[in-house]
């Protein structure tokens, strides 16, 4: 189907803001910290970003060169981009994974949402968040409430396109989140616990360094910067010729790296040291529980859930825009009925994720993957967050590699750009030898050990 009106973004700072958004999300103001909680502080830090450098970033390059030498989302773009059509099946998958993605990330979104409403109306109660937070899980009303919510939200600004919705909500929004974050920085390095969480942080401790953590921070590193499932892709899909793909990714990929870090800024001084718990309990229990006896305590808690809310909100869409562009640029069909439909889509798809957390007993543990013991929402995020992630990744590298070919890809990547020789050389290295060695490792880990990253 041709779009030769095929919107694009205004300026290309509105571009940045955009995907900065899409990659910031709860994965860096939740789930970053945590991991670095867990595996030794400064060294997953200083491992993560290692990471990100030498994977994340090549990788970004090739989503958004894909994205902009096709103008189509995911299907379309290995439809016009690949030799031969067993590609397209990428294409499907990845609009499956943005999809399945949302559907369970939209229930923890919503979370955020009540959470902010708490903190403004009533705050939260000394040692009651533990309670709290489960009676609220199990609630299936309460959960399917807010998931319907947060995706009504993120329908309600899809529904208006690149410029009119996505590009200027993330305008606004994104320089909210940073100065939100930087207020609450200031505001944990007062306290009395800052010197101890800093130094838990920030310090290296060497003992930790396993294969272990170089998986977590491999798989987090996609995670984080939404890459493996065309996110980024579509994104660069609304980008004109004109636009300066090496120096944007860059910008991109430290935005979110440097987000993550102050994450953990403000994390750590606020709890002192090592995290006692991992998963939702870090934020919505021991934090909150937190916020009840700290000064000016509920209007900090307040900020910080509007804050997650936020980080949430501009990656949902992002999912939302990968799933609603196929039904636009493969069916032809119009925006706001594509929006519509796949919002409801992801609604039913997600009800069960969000039944899954003690509402419907059966739907909390489905399966055993190495130990761990998965409902729907763990299973989904496995599947989807973790190995579909990973493998879409290996998979678009050998795309580049074999199908799409080193030529095209770097005409793509590098029109109007005055990268020389060696860095390019660099680059195309790390692509073809060093990234999918490292992913192999990763999916192989996975799938034996069935360990997820949440
Ligand atoms: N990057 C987002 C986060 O860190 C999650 C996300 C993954 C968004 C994949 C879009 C695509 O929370």
């Amino acid at each position: 189907m041709e779009h030769p009106e095929r919107e694009h973004w205004k300026s290309s700072l509105g571009f940045v803001l955009a995907a900065a958004g899409s990659a910031i999300g709860l994965g860096n103001i939740w789930r970053f910290p945590t991991l670095t909680g867990q595996n030794g502080g400064g060294s997953f830090v200083l491992m993560y970003i290692a990471i990100v450098l030498l994977v994340g970033l090549p990788l970004m390059y090739v989503e958004l060169s894909m994205g902009r030498a096709a103008q189509r989302g995911p299907v379309g773009a290995f439809g016009k981009l690949a030799p031969h059509p067993v590609w397209k099946l990428l294409g499907y998958l990845f609009v499956l994974t943005g999809i399945v993605i949302l559907s369970y990330y939209g229930v923890v979104a919503g979370w955020t949402l009540k959470y902010f409403w708490i903190a403004l109306t009533e705050g939260f109660s000394r040692g009651g968040s533990g309670p709290f937070f489960e009676s609220f899980t199990s609630n299936g009303t309460a959960q399917i409430s807010f998931f319907l919510a947060f995706l009504g939200l993120t329908v309600g600004i899809v529904f208006f396109g690149i410029k009119g919705g996505i590009e200027r909500m993330s305008t606004v929004l994104m320089p909210v989140l940073f100065v939100l974050l930087i207020l609450l920085i200031v505001y944990a390095l007062t306290l009395p616990t800052a010197a101890d969480g800093l130094r838990f942080y920030l310090v290296p401790d060497v003992d930790h360094v396993t294969g272990k953590t170089f998986v977590f921070a491999l798989g987090q590193a996609f995670f984080s910067l939404s890459l493996g499932m065309g996110a980024m892709l579509t994104y660069g899909s609304y980008l004109s010729p004109d636009s300066n793909l090496v120096k944007s990714g860059l910008i991109v990929v430290i935005c979110d790296t440097l987000i993550a870090i102050m994450a953990g800024l403000l994390i750590f001084p606020v709890l002192g040291g090592a995290p006692e718990k991992s998963g939702p309990g870090l934020v919505f229990v021991v934090l909150t529980d937190l916020f009840a006896t700290l000064p000016a305590g509920r209007f900090v808690g307040a900020l910080f859930f509007l804050l997650l809310t936020i980080a949430a909100l501009t990656s949902t869409i992002s999912l939302m825009e990968v799933a609603a562009s196929y039904l636009i640029d493969e069916r032809g069909w119009s925006r706001r009925k594509s929006v519509l439909v796949m919002g409801a889509t992801v609604l039913v798809l997600g009800i069960p994720s969000a039944l899954s957390l003690g509402a419907v007993g059966g739907l909390g543990s489905l399966v055993k993957i190495g130990g761990n013991e998965l409902g729907f929402l763990g299973l989904a995020d496995f599947l989807f967050g973790n190995v579909a992630l990973t493998a879409g990744g290996f998979l678009l590298i050998l795309f580049t590699v074999f199908a799409w070919k080193r030529k095209n890809f770097e005409t793509e990547l590098y029109s109007g750009s005055t990268l020389a020789q060696a860095p390019r050389k660099v680059l195309f290295f790390l692509l073809a030898v060093v990234a999918p060695l490292c992913l192999a490792c990763i999916l192989g880990y996975m799938l034996f050990t069935g360990q997820t990253l949440g």
